[in-house]
């Protein structure tokens, strides 16, 4: 399967990150969303990024106009009917993505295949709501798209091997370096990632150490450029305790469990960078 057009559905933090991945390279986009101010919103913030590009000598002017002139934008489903790789980009909401994605599969053409950017979903479930399930995949980008270089591709129990090669061919022509997946929850970098977050929590808690030294030594221990409770409030903390509560459900395992200290601060509303206050204040 040749991919030369992208379609995306949400204009949003990682459907215009996928966006301008694409369009930089030089594939042509169809990004959608559901009002017009959405996507310009979402071609506003790609123009914004490409422009920090240019002040870093990183790219010229000429080529991020020639890479905007990639991006065509719209409203409706029918126009992504182009695109041989339609990427849903959209809210985290499953009855929302499975409403989305059943519109978009009764109107693609029926070897279009359909990557969900989902972070959560089940892409075997999501796969299951379409009559394409050999030709849906999970395509996870990581946030920001154009500074990051993986892609989790997540194969669904039902994904056919021509699938996977085709969209990791395609993240590879992204310039990303993609990790093959089988559906679990987390996938792979987020179900190591956010326990160990939370074992920060049970840490810091136990008064171990402080907040900043547990940071300290994660970064330089570990080399990890910021440390696990810094990155918590950048998550935000509610997210982190979602995304526990999901793997204790789903796997039915108690090593999952969230940090007390964590539910506190969920329940006191420092919830992190957003909120101006979580483990640190800002
Ligand atoms: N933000 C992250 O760090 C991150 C990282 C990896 C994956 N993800 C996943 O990517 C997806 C999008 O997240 P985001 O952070 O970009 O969210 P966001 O809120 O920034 O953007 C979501 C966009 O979807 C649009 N949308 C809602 N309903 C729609 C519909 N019916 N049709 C078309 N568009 C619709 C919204 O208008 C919005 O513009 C989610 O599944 C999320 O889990 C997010």
């Amino acid at each position: 399967m040749d991919i030369q057009t992208v379609g995306i559905i949400g204009a949003g933090t990682m459907g215009n990150g996928i966006a301008q991945a694409c369009a930089v390279v030089g594939i042509p986009v169809v990004m959608v969303d559901i009002s017009d101010e959405a996507v310009q919103k979402g071609v506003a913030t790609v123009a914004g990024s490409l422009d920090r590009l240019i002040k870093k000598d990183k790219l010229t002017a000429a080529e991020k106009d020639r890479a905007l002139a990639l991006i065509k934008t719209s409203t409706r489903y029918e126009d992504l009917a182009g695109a041989q790789l339609v990427i849903e980009a959209a809210t985290e909401n499953l009855a929302l993505k499975t409403r989305i994605l059943q519109q978009a599969d009764a109107l693609l053409p029926p070897e279009t295949l359909i990557a969900s950017n989902t972070s959560s979903i089940s892409i075997t479930k999501l796969a299951a709501a379409t009559q394409r399930a050999d030709r849906f995949i999970g395509m996870h980008f990581f946030n920001p798209v154009p500074m990051m270089a993986l892609v989790e591709v997540i194969t669904a129990l039902q994904t056919s091997e021509a699938t996977h090669d085709a969209v990791k061919a395609l993240a590879v022509r992204l310039g990303k370096t993609p990790i093959s997946v089988k559906n679990a929850p987390g996938f792979v970098v987020n179900r190591i990632l956010v326990p160990m977050i939370n074992e920060a929590f049970f840490v810091l808690a136990e008064g171990t150490a402080t907040a900043e030294d547990i940071d300290e030594g994660m970064k330089l221990g570990c080399n990890q450029p910021i440390g696990p409770l810094a990155l918590a409030d950048m998550i935000g903390l509610d997210v982190i305790l979602a995304v526990l509560e999901v793997y204790l459900a789903e796997f039915n395992d108690p090593k999952y469990r969230p940090a007390q200290l964590l539910r506190e601060m969920v329940a006191a509303g420092r919830l992190g960078r957003k909120t101006r206050r979580g483990v640190y204040s800002y």
